[in-house]
């Protein structure tokens, strides 16, 4: 630990105001990673209770080509660190990687990006043989080989805290064959995910999909992937939409993004943009980030992945990696999308937790007109064929036994691996100034204390003295097997939480 945590030191008697107090005098105490969860449409930090939303970019440098026998993306730790600088430059929370090589170690870039506050979000197909579903004719591909490396992924990466989610598949279904062939069997493998999480992992770990924005399939397939068609593994507990609607000048309105949030309005789970970021106007001012995180999207959308760091040739990089060198030349993109977070104000507490009230009531309504707080599967979904119902389950034997594979582990780094050899410069040849080190704002090492943990006591008495949240902790739900879950964060600790994420984070 680098920095010592913040005593408090005012008594909290005067409700309200007293929370104020409690944010200006310990906004800095340290925390574990706390892994993420589902409750509702909300992710929430599993340990304060705060809600989360994704403040970040999709992250595959070098493409598909960037997985290999011997690197992918988080197989190097000096080009994490490179990066990682670059990521707390932008001030992100969260990174997704398209592809990984379970047999690689990625010890040591999960430790930096855990240390450097940040979370994957983690996809677990990748092109080689075996390793995806054909989308035109998945029972071919749809094998214990390919279930594998599935459990590998999802068993290495479920060891480490800051891995926030996997996708289960991106852009499966995106023409009409697919969409006749392909639903079926992207429903098996988050069944299959779920059931090996459940019965392997150390934690729930979410599982999704990532669906390209076709008007054909918006709202068919996100409902045929959230419904329970047999059991609750079988639907996603999120969802990614990757949409390129808003180009150049738009409004909340002229961009579409007003339809995208009524199609989306009763979803029961996360939804977030699993890429964004048209680049048909270039240089890219990216003002949709002032949208994705106003009152006008923030009940329905968990914020998004900007598409994408690295400049690849289809033209939607942030920087350019040269590739002798692996030197970074940061293209306007980068500076405008660092000023587009660093406006964005404070979201706005209340009317995410009035929504996170409603958004409770109607789980819980939900809970008592059938079994689940998710709607049961219907027989059709336009444009969609699902008659043949899920394909047999044929992985049971392997859940069992479970998959050989080095499970991830944080690792204790020294100074000088948060350091970057590279150089930074911008698109007119004049060197970049970034910190010279990557800021530790995690505390990845110690298992014993969590200074979150150790405040409350105060906290708490100031907690229930709030008119605000005065029946916030009543909010328990039950779910279909009789165990309670509380869906409702605390209003407090919520707030000052998220002082961290959103005001600008360089302290
Ligand atoms: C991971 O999260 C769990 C649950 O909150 C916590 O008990 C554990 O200490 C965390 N580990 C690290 C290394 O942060
Ligand atoms: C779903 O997960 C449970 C564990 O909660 C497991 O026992 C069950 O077999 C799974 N169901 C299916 C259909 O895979």
């Amino acid at each position: 630990m680098l920095e010592h945590m913040h005593q408090k030191s005012s008594i909290c008697v005067f409700g309200l105001s007293c929370f104020l107090i409690l944010l200006v005098t310990f906004p800095k105490a340290f925390s574990l990673v706390h892994p993420i969860s589902v409750k509702g449409n909300y992710f929430l930090d599993s340990v304060t209770n705060e809600p989360f939303y994704i403040k970040g970019v999709d992250y595959q440098p070098g493409g598909s080509s960037g997985v290999s026998d011997s690197v992918d993306p988080l197989s190097d730790p000096q080009t994490c660190a490179r990066d990682i600088l670059l990521f707390q430059d932008l001030g992100i929370n969260t990174i997704r990687v398209y592809s990984i090589n379970p047999e690689l170690n990625h010890d040591i870039c999960m430790t930096m990006l855990a240390a450097a506050g940040i979370y994957l979000v983690l996809d677990v197909n990748s092109p080689s043989p075996n390793q995806h579903i054909n989308r035109y004719e998945p029972w071919l591909t749809y094998n214990l080989d390919y279930l594998e490396h599935v459990f590998k992924v999802v068993e290495q990466f479920s060891y480490y805290n800051n891995t926030l989610g996997f996708f289960a598949g991106n852009e499966i279904v995106n023409d009409r064959v697919s969409s006749k062939n392909s639903p079926v069997y992207i429903k098996a493998v988050i069944r299959d995910m779920k059931s090996y999480i459940e019965y392997n992992s150390p934690r729930q770990i979410p599982v999704g999909y990532s669906a390209a924005d076709d008007l054909s399939y918006r709202v068919s397939l996100s409902d045929y992937l959230e419904c329970i068609d047999e059991h609750p593994n079988d639907s996603v507990d999120f969802y990614g939409v990757n949409s390129y609607q808003w180009c150049g000048e738009q409004t909340f309105y002229t961009s579409g993004y007003n339809v995208l949030v009524d199609d989306y309005s009763s979803y029961s789970r996360p939804v977030f943009f699993s890429e964004y970021g048209c680049n048909e106007v270039t240089p890219r001012q990216f003002e949709e980030v002032q949208a994705l995180y106003s009152n006008d999207m923030i009940d329905v959308f968990s914020g998004g992945l900007i598409y994408e760091f690295t400049q690849e040739p289809n033209n939607y990089g942030l920087v350019e990696i040269e590739e002798e060198t692996g030197n970074v030349k940061l293209k306007e993109d980068y500076l405008s999308l660092k000023s587009q977070f660093q406006q964005l104000p404070e979201l706005d507490h209340l009317q995410v937790n009035l929504n996170m009230k409603k958004n409770a009531k109607e789980a819980q309504n939900r809970l008592k007109a059938s079994q689940y707080s998710q709607p049961r599967c219907s027989e059709t979904y336009q444009n969609l064929d699902v008659s043949k119902g899920l394909p047999k389950n044929i992985a049971d034997g392997l859940i069992e036994a479970g998959v050989q594979i080095q499970r991830g582990q944080y690792v204790n780094l020294k100074d000088s691996q948060l350091k970057s050899g590279y150089s930074y410069t911008t698109s007119n040849g004049k060197p970049y100034s970034i910190k010279g080190s990557i800021q530790r704002v995690v505390d990845y090492s110690s298992y014993s204390s969590d200074p979150l943990k150790k405040v409350p006591k105060d906290f708490e008495n100031c907690m229930y003295d709030n008119d605000l949240i005065h029946d916030y902790d009543e909010e328990i739900i039950t779910n279909g097997n009789g165990s309670s879950i509380h869906i409702l964060p605390k209003l407090l600790q919520t707030i000052e939480s998220w002082l961290h994420k959103f005001k600008k984070s360089n302290t």
